[in-house]
């Protein structure tokens, strides 16, 4: 690719842009004094244009009236993109919010270097899908269109674990081979490799829809929401008898995508209803405030902490939800962080193997698993390695950065996009 490109790894929770210069990648500070920023947006009730990354943030943490949004990505390839909704006082689709997002990167990619960015190189996952092509290829499309919108004239994909592999080729392999396994907030993604002199080959990727954001939602569902009343009862509105609390709401409201989406009228009358039928009110009462006042977010950033916090075993790890009643808080002991993880381990190890079988490598050739993505530092990543693996090191490379790392020193690159989907065929 020529110089007028830009390395962008679009994440679902962080995003990051970089440029290579003098063969070495310049990560680009699209946000004061960081080399990434959330991927979050916020639209002012009052006008006055989208805020991006930590200053959205700060603008839903400081209460100021307006829309918030995050894990825009994982609406790729579904049905939600292209609805049109009110957003900043006025109709328009995530689509469109998302290439405004990807604009700004441009712009302050621009500002800040005072090159102009024709051309984009982008990570992807290498399924946003799992065991779906139609809608993987769907969403690639749909991120293509996004960067033509936000003024790029080419865009060129690289599987987001394949550009981690370029960044972390020093790191060699103290085997045959390495293995990048790179959990984010939304997918899992591992690359096979061997590093033939200066050279990096990948033998094969994979990847499942499961990351972070996922993590989140299973412990939300298993700890936060009881104590607004899911798995609760409902009394008849005639008759007697008791029926189960709907689940619809309590599984959008622990989805970060979904949450804005719930602040309707016809979500709050609904839940206004459960709450009159309900044998446990005060629980349900709790619901109708998060929806009334738009709690959503900071019920997931609470979660979110909760989850980071039992992780690292920290005493006390909790979810703290004094900000919907006083004294409101969910304990969250690493056990019940363990048991909430429920299959996703297997999960992981399974797409791991998988992996490895259509690169045809067996484990003891593996030497180097280099873990990559904010996730990979949940215990039940390292776990999987080292039963998967038990004869590989585990190394850590820059969780947050190595794949725009790896996208920089791919711009100097004949890139291949359709790499890993060649792997899937001939594997
Ligand atoms: N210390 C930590 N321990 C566990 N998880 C963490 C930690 N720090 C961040 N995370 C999780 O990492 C995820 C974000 O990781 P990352 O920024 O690598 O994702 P992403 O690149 O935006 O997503 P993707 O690549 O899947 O699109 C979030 O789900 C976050 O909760
Ligand atoms: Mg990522």
């Amino acid at each position: 690719m020529r110089p007028d490109t830009l390395a962008i790894d679009f994440g679902t929770s962080n995003s990051a842009a970089a440029i290579l210069e003098n063969g070495v990648p310049r990560r680009l500070p699209i946000q004061p004094e960081s080399d990434t920023l959330p991927t979050a947006v916020f639209f002012p009730t009052e006008g006055g244009g989208m805020r991006i990354g930590d200053a959205a943030s700060e603008a839903l943490i400081s209460g100021e009236p307006g829309r918030y949004m995050r894990a825009l990505k994982s609406v790729l390839g579904g049905p939600l993109l292209n609805e049109t909704r009110m957003i900043g006082g006025r109709r328009q689709t995530l689509a469109e919010v998302i290439a405004a997002f990807l604009r700004a990167l441009r712009e302050r990619a621009e500002a800040a270097t005072g090159a102009r960015y024709r051309r984009a190189l982008s990570g992807r996952p290498v399924h946003f899908h799992t065991a779906d092509p139609v809608r993987d290829a769907r969403a690639e499309a749909d991120l293509r269109s996004c960067y033509l919108a936000a003024g790029f004239e080419e865009v060129e994909f690289l599987a987001e674990p394949e550009a981690a592999a370029l960044a972390c080729r020093h790191l060699g392999t103290s085997g045959p081979a390495g293995l990048v396994v790179d959990i984010g907030g939304g997918t899992s993604d591992f690359t096979a490799f061997v590093v033939e002199g200066d050279e990096v080959k990948v033998l094969a990727s994979h990847g499942i829809r499961l990351g972070g954001t996922d993590f989140d939602q299973a412990v939300s569902l298993a700890n936060a929401m009881p104590l607004l009343g899911l798995g609760g009862e409902l009394r008849r509105e005639m008759g007697p008898g008791l029926l189960p609390v709907p689940k619809a709401i309590y599984a959008d409201l622990a989805t970060w995508a979904k949450i804005p989406f719930l602040y309707t009228p016809a979500t709050r009358r609904e839940a206004a209803l459960m709450a009159r039928l309900a044998t446990e009110p005060a629980q349900l009462g709790r619901l109708v405030r998060v929806l009334e006042d738009e709690l959503g977010h900071e019920l997931a950033f609470a979660v979110e902490r909760g989850k980071i916090a039992a992780n690292e075993n920290a005493p006390e790890a909790r979810i703290a939800m004094e900000f919907i009643e006083p004294g409101l808080t969910a304990p969250l002991t690493p056990e019940a962080l363990r048991l909430g993880m429920g299959r996703f381990g297997e999960d992981l190890r399974q797409a791991a193997a998988e992996t490895l079988a259509m690169a045809g490598l067996r484990a003891d050739e593996v030497g180097n698993v280099i873990l990559v993505g904010g996730s990979s530092l949940m215990r039940l990543v390292t776990d999987m390695a080292r039963v998967l693996l038990p004869e590989a090191t585990l190394q850590r490379s820059e969780a947050f950065t190595a794949v725009v790392d790896g996208l920089a020193l791919a711009t100097a690159m004949p890139v291949r996009t359709d790499s890993a989907r060649r792997a899937v065929a001939e594997g």
